[in-house]
């Protein structure tokens, strides 16, 4: 009788245009494991059907872990005195990427800290670069920039970028980004969508101070806005941060926020992010299967690798490149899935994903 009950709200909150907080609330509260194995099916349904059996790749390469931010829980954060910076060169993203090509993958993700010593015009010409040599999509996740930045690089081609919102709490967002504005951001979202790029965002789960509710409005934030794609993790304490002795996100929390955003976002591409399969084993499989279609192999050089270290035990820190193709057609194969090779542009129906404006 209760797991009915489950499956009622369930699709309630799947067929909402807006889906009412507190029953989000309720489902994030789940501890009854027959429950929560009722909500992870049925995201795995919505996935299915929305999104295929296929999990797409996207490579990432984490280029600079310079940067100017001092957000609390980040292990990359200006404070940190104790990390050595390092910034590729163009030719070692290009050589970097090259690799990630002869892994058949067709999506890059640029990613580094927020590094004011990354010029605009610099990384215009290794996007530049990289279109004209590769046929492959590029995503940049560089942060806040100015909007001319974003055009110039529009204009070069990237086609998608991520900036995570990490809370839509502006008052839980103030509280650990000192020196940032959430109206900023939401300010750069917009100026990325109206831009044409296929916009990811995102939320840490179990940030200190964060709560159900305030978890379940980050949710109906997603839904609200649309994202094409959206990265769900939890938090992993970093023993350099003012957060170091704050207790870590809990896995199942994590996997119920991503389930839950399968559900009322529908077809908006969802990673098995990192962070899941960092924690005490690897979660991503999980994520898999309640939800995500998306797995993000680490091309970072080796030597670069531990050195981006935004939270501590990082998946993959050692693997050698390349290692990650294995990996990720195993994962597939163990959950009756495939990996798709396609460049997986967003299922989103929007005609300025074409245009060069
Ligand atoms: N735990 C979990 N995720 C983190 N991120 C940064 N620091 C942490 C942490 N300690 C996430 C943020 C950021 C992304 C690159 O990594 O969401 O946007
Ligand atoms: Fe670098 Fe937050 S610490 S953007």
């Amino acid at each position: 009788m209760k797991y009915s009950v489950v499956k009622t709200i369930l699709n309630k909150i799947y067929t909402s245009r807006v889906p009412d907080p507190g029953d989000l609330e309720f489902v994030l509260s789940l501890r009854d494991p027959e429950e929560i194995r009722e909500v992870f099916t049925f995201a795995d349904k919505i996935r299915e059907k929305f999104c295929g059996k296929g999990i797409a790749l996207r490579g990432i390469i984490e280029f600079s872990n310079y940067c100017f931010r001092r957000c609390f829980y980040c292990g990359i954060n200006k404070d940190n005195s104790k990390i050595k910076r390092y910034r590729m060169s163009r030719k070692e993203i290009l050589d970097t990427v090259g690799r990630l090509v002869s892994c058949r993958i067709k999506t890059v993700v640029l990613q580094s800290g927020e590094d004011a010593g990354i010029d605009a015009a610099w990384l215009e010409d290794v996007i530049l670069s990289i279109k004209s040599r590769f046929d492959i999509a590029v995503t940049l996740s560089v942060g806040e920039r100015e909007n001319e930045d974003y055009r110039l690089w529009r204009r070069a081609g990237a086609e998608r970028y991520l900036l995570k919102i990490e809370t839509s709490n502006e008052k839980l967002y103030s509280s650990m980004h000192p020196g940032m504005d959430f109206r900023h951001r939401i300010g750069c979202l917009n100026a990325l969508k109206s831009l044409g790029y296929q916009t990811g965002s995102g939320i840490i789960v179990g940030l200190p101070g964060q709560d159900l509710k305030t978890i379940a409005r980050d949710i109906l934030f997603f839904k609200k806005r649309d994202f094409d794609m959206i990265g769900i993790g939890p938090f992993i304490p970093h023993q350099n941060t003012c957060f170091t002795d704050k207790p870590g996100g809990d896995a199942g929390l994590a996997l119920k926020t991503l389930a839950l955003t399968r559900i009322v976002t529908r077809n908006a591409h969802l990673p098995a992010t990192t962070a899941l399969g960092s924690l005490d084993r690897d979660y991503r499989p999980e994520g898999l299967a309640c939800g995500a279609n998306v797995l993000m192999p680490n091309f970072t050089p080796l030597p670069y690798r531990k050195l981006y270290e935004i939270y501590p035990q990082k998946r993959c820190v050692s693997e050698a490149p390349g290692a990650c193709g294995t990996c990720m057609e195993k994962m597939a194969k163990g959950l009756g899935r495939f990996v798709d090779y396609s460049r997986a542009d967003s299922l989103k129906k929007r005609d300025q994903f074409t245009a060069h404006s």
